[in-house]
């Protein structure tokens, strides 16, 4: 199911060092959307200068809590700055895609992705007031359709602003984005299949073949991101995109870990039996 669906809810817990993950992410998305706007949207321009300033405050807010009150307020206050940054980049989605604006450097999907972004932030914060999701499959597999739908998008963001003549690099990108597309639809079929069920060995397997593939795509994404910041390669695509992508990858291993364990307590009440690691 997609992070749209109103059952789906992050595998992770909230804690104080996914806060600042998302925090930070929320700011870059803020500065790529000021850097992507035309001159001419002076007041959607202001607005993501604002909302920078609004997730630099609440990142350095978040290095002085200590718990308790303080990671309630915290939490609070992120969560009212999500929901509208989420409104704002659905509201410029919308004017994008009845061209209302021209001259925007950034593809009305770019939008929609960094909406779905802030949609899984903001589910991982209502977590606060939450249990736990009954079914873990079903968290396992939803993490695994946003994560491989994001890191598609980022192939084909990076690729589609790469120099025309960086022809090999640009088939490269295009394959990948392809696994991941691949991999994106095996886990909405896993998702159906198993929904409301127990993790089978077929899913272990997924999941492994997705570690591995996703340890690779880091490798190569720390490659790329040597190149753009080192101009080895002609692009569009800014240092900061580059760097953003890569944090996003290893943060999605971190999740591949998590599931990992959750799949080992499952083999351990014996209702899986094939060993994740070999
Ligand atoms: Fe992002
Ligand atoms: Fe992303």
């Amino acid at each position: 199911m997609d992070i749209f669906c109103r059952e789906v809810k992050p595998l992770a817990a909230l804690t104080i060092q996914e806060i600042q993950f998302w925090l930070s992410i929320m700011k870059e998305h803020a500065t790529l959307i000021y850097w992507g706007l035309p001159c001419d949207q002076t007041d959607l321009k202001q607005a993501a200068q604002q909302f920078e300033n609004v997730f630099d405050d609440l990142g350095k807010r978040s290095c002085a809590v200590q718990g308790g009150e303080d990671f309630s307020s915290l939490v609070a206050m992120s969560t009212v700055a999500v929901k509208n940054i989420f409104a704002f980049k659905r509201q410029i989605l919308q004017l994008m895609v009845e061209c209302k604006i021209c001259g925007c450097s950034l593809y009305p999907l770019f939008f929609d992705h960094v909406s779905r972004e802030a949609l899984y932030f903001l589910k991982l914060l209502l977590k606060i007031a939450e249990c736990d999701t009954r079914y873990s499959v079903d968290a396992i597999t939803n993490e695994n359709i946003f994560w491989l739908r994001c890191v598609a998008d980022h192939l084909n963001f990076v690729r589609d602003l790469l120099d025309p003549s960086a022809r090999q690099l640009f088939e490269q990108l295009r394959s990948l984005s392809d696994k991941y597309d691949q991999m994106g639809l095996q886990a909405r079929d896993l998702g159906s299949m198993l929904w409301h069920f127990r993790p089978t060995n077929d899913l272990i397997r997924f999941e492994r073949e997705v570690t591995e593939t996703t340890v690779r795509l880091a490798k190569y994404n720390a490659a790329v991101e040597s190149w753009i910041k080192e101009c080895g390669v002609v692009s569009l695509v800014s240092p900061m995109l580059a760097c953003h992508v890569q944090r996003e990858t290893k943060h999605f291993l971190s999740t591949l870990e998590l599931i990992r364990e959750t799949l080992m307590k499952c083999d351990e009440t014996g209702l899986c039996c094939y060993d994740y690691d070999t």
